[in-house]
């Protein structure tokens, strides 16, 4: 079954290794991905960790995620990784929970400028701390199309990459969810970094940008640039946009 990312009914399964993990603090699914995976947080406050869950034959597993996390950390605040496993049914993440909400969290939704400032400002700050020449992990258009089984050959529309413009440690799935924000509207943090790697900034801007349309309705994308502090491209994110799309 397909389903759409978002909040999960409250009502959803818990698996068994999530209750578990939980003890006895209480457990609050937080979010359901396209492919099925679910995060739960378990605990409150400053004490709550989330655990990510991917069902076995989703194609989902934390290896990745975890060493990115583990890497990233050493510059600048991502989730700490506490614990990871897998069983027959499925694989998990344990993370430390960081302050703030998603900045598709009810309030944001209803303020979006505020969060896409966030969002903006945050994505800067990831691309200046981040050192490219300490990163082993690439996220350039090559390496994506052929983990995705596309051939550029076959698709001249993603043949033709635009000179890089500045070459940075992407965030990789810069999707307006995966940005966390203080309750005073400030940047927290970002989550979801398993596809983090080397590429254009351009290539997490171009979706950045237009996940905002998807989360808080059009006309966005001017106030994260200017918070981001760079000038429009059309031409490269309609470039990256088509990148996306396909992989
Ligand atoms: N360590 C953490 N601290 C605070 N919040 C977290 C943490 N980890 C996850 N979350 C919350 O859980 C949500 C889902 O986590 P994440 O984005 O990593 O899951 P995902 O299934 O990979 O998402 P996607 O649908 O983008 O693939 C985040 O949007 C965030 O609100
Ligand atoms: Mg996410």
């Amino acid at each position: 079954m397909t389903v759409h990312s978002g909040p999960p009914p409250r009502s959803v399964p818990v698996p068994a290794p999530v209750a578990e993990l939980a003890g006895d603090r209480p457990v609050t699914p937080v979010w359901r991905n396209e492919a099925g995976g679910l995060t739960f947080q378990l605990g409150q406050d400053e004490t709550r960790t989330f655990v990510k869950w991917a069902p076995a034959g989703s194609g989902l597993g934390f290896d990745a995620e975890a060493a990115r996390l583990g890497w990233a950390a050493r510059y600048t605040t991502v989730p700490r990784v506490l614990d990871a496993g897998a069983d027959a049914d499925g694989a998990w993440l344990v993370t430390a929970g960081l302050p703030g909400e998603s900045a598709v969290a009810p309030r944001w939704l209803a303020d979006p400028a505020t969060a896409v400032r966030a969002i903006g400002v945050g994505l800067r700050a990831l691309h200046d701390r981040l050192p490219v020449d300490d990163c082993p992990f690439s996220w350039s258009v090559a390496d994506r199309l052929a983990e995705a089984g596309v051939d550029p050959a076959d698709r001249p529309e993603l043949a033709d990459a635009p000179p890089v413009d500045r070459l940075v440690v992407c965030h990789g799935d810069p999707c307006s969810p995966n940005t966390l924000i203080h309750p005073d509207g400030s940047f927290s943090a970002h989550v979801d970094l398993d596809c983090l790697g080397v590429a254009d900034r351009w290539a997490d801007l171009a979706v950045a940008t237009w996940s905002l349309e998807w989360n808080y309705g059009p006309g966005w994308d001017a106030l994260l640039l200017d918070a981001y502090g760079v000038a429009a491209d059309p031409e490269r994110t309609a470039f990256y946009r088509r990148v996306w799309e396909s992989t």
